[in-house]
């Protein structure tokens, strides 16, 4: 079966534009690599991957589209038939992409009418070293969702798209897998939106130099930092000015993507956060509201 393998990047209408820009830019450390037809095009600079998020100026916050990667035209192909298959609806079958990177894909809207893209041959773009200290995310990591039937599309994208189950958090939250990471995508429950964006640091120490850089610039922690249990990662949370939330995360567990067994967790505060140091809480994330985008194509 052909699968998903990579998470690409995240596509956001805003109400302010340039906050946000400012904000990825120059707090977050993206590097912006594209400005074209109001479309603002975001890196990271650790890894090759062209794009990780997205920007657009909207009356209305909306995620616009969360692209994933296949390995090949064929893959999109499969998938793109899976997708149809699984009674979703398409929003434009596979075809050369002429966006920023190209490439060859196709987009839909998943169950809950979040618009995904699958893609493949995508222009890469340049990775670098990063240095001690930069304290700069080196990669996107992951991307957590509300879903009002959140057992049912983490079952759909195991047989849809070929993820994979790691764990599940109790009843109320899954973590899936499209690699060895032991997570890239995760559910739980709530109106269908983005819960956050996770990005790679380098490791604890730079998560937390970047955690100090994110407060003197006015933007705290809203929960952490700690350390998950399911997945092992580190993480901190912070919301953006047009009030996504996002995270630096660190050390996320590698698992043996064909043999590992999943677990469930007994939910305890010691399960969410092993360290316990952090301020906040789930509760003091941003409250989850139905996207305003769902099964409305974003057209871009
Ligand atoms: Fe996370």
């Amino acid at each position: 079966m052909s699968r998903v393998t990579e998470v690409r990047y995240v596509g956001y209408a805003v109400p302010d534009l340039e906050a946000e820009r400012a904000f990825y830019r120059d707090v977050w450390k993206l590097k912006e690599v594209q400005d074209e037809d109001g479309l603002v095009y975001f890196a990271t600079q650790g890894h090759d991957e062209l794009y990780v998020a997205r920007l657009r100026q909207a009356d209305e916050r909306r995620i616009d589209v969360v692209a994933l990667a296949a390995d090949s035209n064929e893959d999109v192909d499969a998938l793109h038939e899976q997708v149809v298959a699984s009674g979703c609806k398409i929003i434009s079958a596979p075809h050369e992409l002429d966006q920023f990177g190209g490439g060859y894909g196709f987009r839909f809207f998943n169950p809950d009418g979040i618009e995904m893209e699958i893609s493949a041959g995508v222009e890469r773009g340049s990775a670098r070293e990063l240095e001690e200290r930069e304290a700069i995310p080196e990669k996107i990591s992951h991307v957590v969702f509300h879903s009002p039937q959140h057992k049912e599309i983490t079952q759909w994208f195991i047989d849809t798209l070929g993820f994979r189950l790691s764990d599940w958090i109790g009843d109320f939250m899954s973590l899936i897998r499209c690699n060895s990471a032991h997570h890239r995508i995760a559910f739980l429950p709530g109106p269908a939106c983005l819960n956050h964006v996770a990005y790679d640091m380098p490791n604890v120490d730079e998560m937390m130099r970047g955690l100090k850089r994110l407060r003197r610039d006015g933007f705290d922690t809203v929960w952490g930092p700690g350390r998950h249990t399911a997945g092992e990662n580190t993480f901190s949370y912070f919301v953006t000015p047009n009030g996504f939330a996002v995270e630096y995360t660190a050390e996320l567990e590698e698992v043996d993507d064909d043999n590992w067994e999943p677990r469930t967790f007994k939910p305890a505060p010691d399960i969410m956060d092993q360290w316990g140091t952090g301020v906040g809480g789930p509760q003091t994330m941003p409250r989850p509201e139905a996207d305003p985008g769902l099964f409305k194509p974003a057209g871009v």
